[in-house]
């Protein structure tokens, strides 16, 4: 299968085409830093060709959840370090998701500090999950240019210390509804300065972010991951295809190591504007390597690698349930079916638990 054959991605060479999409499992301290059973946990998965790390808070004010991780402390580091170490030890390549949440987070999270956002609009219609149990999103705070400039300094750092803690790239999160999609988002970005209004105005944080993760990086170890057809967080689009074709666009500037496209399905009835296939859409304008995710079978995935758009297919669900896919992929045999109870939160049952195949 051609799924299973080697690629050479940006400066690393991979031994297979799956990657684990980055899946934020809440297990890390308070503090944020990860321990003993994250690192069984990611080498456990070290067959992938790429392991995308959970999502990682770039700063204290990028956290938005609970016991999610964080790359901004000389501890955070640390306790990557050794999982980067560990990830190595085995033949693995592991890139951390840099992630800012924005407006998706909740004081009683904070610290008490409010969520912050490109303008002050909340997010209707959900509710964020806090330790006080779910709570009505709150308005975030519109920031300042000069708060603006900020974070994308702090990303810039978490870039760099993504790389001091071992990590061969790092992954930017503009996907999903976080700060980079906020910015992106008609519904979420009512800016009259040069970060709103116009298509390009609206680009401008995700570039700015991604020109300074690259001088923190260097060459072909920066990656981005877009969602545009995802209305997840009260995301939405006016004109996704002009939007996104002139982000992907100005991407094809940026010494990028691949785009990760997610293929979110949503209410076309309601969308009439959206693509209906992300990956056929944007996929052929990037000359960056193109991670397709959403939904993947071994069927599908090797039929998306075949069609010729997407280097690489990553999987979450599947990833999460077999630590040991490739190999399933290769047998063609039975999978694990993850448990959903045991995903964000609590202890080593449904982390470090799912069985592997028995080889004899
Ligand atoms: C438990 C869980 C946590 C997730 N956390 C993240 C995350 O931190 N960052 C992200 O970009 N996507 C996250 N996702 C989305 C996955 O990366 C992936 O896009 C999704 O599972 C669809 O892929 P699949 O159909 O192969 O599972 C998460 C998904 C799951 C199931």
């Amino acid at each position: 299968m051609k799924i299973l054959q080697a690629l050479q991605l940006g400066n690393t060479t991979l031994k297979n085409r799956m990657a684990m999409a980055p899946m934020t499992r809440s297990r890390a301290n308070f503090s944020g830093e990860v321990g003993e059973s994250t690192k069984l946990y990611y080498t456990q998965r070290a067959s992938a060709g790429l392991i995308i790390s959970e999502a990682i808070n770039i700063s204290r004010q990028a956290l938005g959840s609970p016991l999610t991780p964080g790359l901004f402390t000389a501890e955070q580091i640390a306790a990557w370090k050794k999982i980067t170490d560990a990830v190595h030890a085995v033949n693995g390549v592991i890139y951390a998701q840099l992630w800012h949440t924005g407006r998706v987070g909740h004081s009683l999270v904070k610290q008490g500090d409010l969520p912050v956002a490109p303008s002050a609009i909340a997010i209707e219609g959900q509710q964020h999950f806090t330790m006080e149990g779910p709570k009505d999103y709150e308005t975030p705070y519109a920031l300042t240019k000069a708060e603006i400039e900020q974070i994308i300094q702090d990303y810039k750092k978490a870039a760099a210390n993504a790389i001091e803690a071992g990590f061969d790239g790092v992954e930017l999160h503009a996907a999903f509804g976080y700060l980079p999609n906020q910015f992106l988002a008609d519904s979420a970005n009512h800016r009259t300065d040069e970060y709103g209004g116009s298509i390009e105005n609206k680009n401008r944080f995700a570039l700015e972010v991604m020109q300074a993760i690259c001088e923190a990086v260097g060459m072909g170890k920066a990656a981005i991951r877009l969602s545009p057809s995802s209305t997840y967080n009260n995301i939405k689009h006016e004109h996704p295809i002009e939007q996104f074709t002139a982000l992907i666009l100005e991407l094809n500037k940026l010494p990028l190591s691949y785009i990760h496209l997610m293929n979110v399905p949503f209410p076309a009835e309601q969308y009439p504007n959206y693509p209906s296939n992300t990956i056929d859409t944007f996929g052929p304008l990037s000359k960056h390597p193109i991670i397709a995710n959403c939904g993947y079978t071994r069927e599908t995935g090797e039929a998306e690698i075949e069609k010729g758009i997407a280097s690489m297919i990553a999987y979450g669900t599947l990833f999460l349930a077999n630590p040991d896919l490739p190999k399933r992929f290769e047998l063609n045999t039975e999978l694990n079916q993850a448990d959903r109870a045991t995903m964000y939160g609590g202890a080593d049952k449904g982390y470090i638990d799912y069985p592997f195949l028995e080889t004899k």
